[in-house]
């Protein structure tokens, strides 16, 4: 059992107080490789920016449950050697069970989010209460979930998203003690958030339920998943280059920008970052198809991944220049 704290890492408590009093969300980055982390904590360390580093279960098994630890405690002896003070939190993304959300609170994880929002309401209650029981005697923040978003995370797949009921939000968060909730209120994940017809327009996410849940619960800091732009220069980069991602849409900034000024605190992106090193890689292969040592595109991807982590910062969630 390693403590986050010995890590030097942060909950999310007063993380999500600071964002709320100041009218801005902490962005939650996804990462599975070194180059995403590099990226990651540079570009967030030069916008001044705190951070939640986000692993998911297939992350995890990706990268090594050993090894991700270890790329945790690098990054914030780098962090901490170069005088900055953001905070950051190690998340787990999407855990799907009681056993996997302790796993990652005995190797270092400070927040952890566990999704029962697929289970009938009681069932999601009572997993949810006992993971925070669990999580809250090693002061490890929790993330629940009430409502469906469409898309596929970590291999489960739903055709259709159901709008969180405000109506649920009150006796989930009394009966389970949750830090922090996700709510569906018209994103989804991945690239293909919504299926437009020539000239028509992005359907604009329900603020009206965003607004009611506020209302019923003031104060208490909102989850945004699904939360990517699907940013068009490099879906259009991906295609130049033998690339096939014709359709591909996310949620304009404008409406992201509105969300982080709500109560808004925590806006989840997973697939810009991933469009991003893929855009790059193709048009370094396409334009040099002798180029065979990964760092001539894994290097560039990255110093464009952290150029787009500034921008999101500063431009879109408004956690840029806070510590
Ligand atoms: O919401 C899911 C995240 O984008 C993580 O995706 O399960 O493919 O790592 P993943
Ligand atoms: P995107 O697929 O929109 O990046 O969402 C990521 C996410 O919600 C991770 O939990
Ligand atoms: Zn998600």
């Amino acid at each position: 059992m390693i403590s986050y704290k010995e890590l030097g890492l942060s909950n999310t408590k007063e993380m999500f107080k600071h964002a709320m009093i100041n009218g801005y969300a902490v962005p939650a980055y996804n990462f599975n490789n070194m180059e995403q982390l590099q990226a990651i904590i540079s570009g967030c360390m030069e916008s001044h920016s705190p951070l939640i580093l986000q692993v998911s279960k297939g992350a995890r098994k990706y990268a090594n449950e050993t090894l991700l630890r270890y790329m945790a405690q690098g990054a914030m002896e780098i962090i901490k050697s170069s005088n900055s003070k953001i905070p950051v939190a190690l998340h787990l993304d999407h855990g799907d069970s009681y056993e996997l959300c302790v796993s990652c609170i005995e190797h270092g994880f400070s927040s952890v989010m566990i999704d029962g929002s697929s289970l009938p309401f009681e069932e999601n209650t009572a997993l949810t209460k006992r993971v925070v029981e669990y999580a809250h005697g090693y002061d490890v923040t929790v993330e629940g979930e009430l409502g469906v978003l469409s898309g596929i995370e970590d291999e489960v797949s739903h055709e259709k998203s159901h709008y969180t009921n405000p109506d649920d939000v009150e006796e989930f968060l009394e009966k389970t003690g949750v830090d922090s909730l996700a709510i569906s209120i018209g994103t989804s994940h991945g690239a293909y958030k919504f299926k437009l017809k020539p000239g028509e327009e992005f359907p604009p996410l329900r603020f009206d339920i965003l607004e009611e849940i506020e209302k019923r619960v003031p104060g208490f800091p909102i989850v945004l998943h699904g939360a990517s732009s699907v940013l068009q220069e490099y879906v259009k980069m991906i295609n130049e280059n033998g690339g096939n991602l014709e359709g591909a849409v996310g949620v304009p900034e404008d409406q992201l920008r509105k969300a982080a000024k709500s109560a808004v605190c925590k806006i989840n992106i997973d697939t810009d970052g991933r469009l991003v090193v893929t855009a790059i890689v193709r048009k370094i292969f396409n334009e040099n198809p002798k180029e065979f040592d990964p760092r001539k595109y894994l290097g560039p991807a990255r110093e464009e991944l952290k150029k787009m982590i500034i921008r999101k910062n500063r431009e879109v969630l408004g956690s840029a220049d806070r510590y």
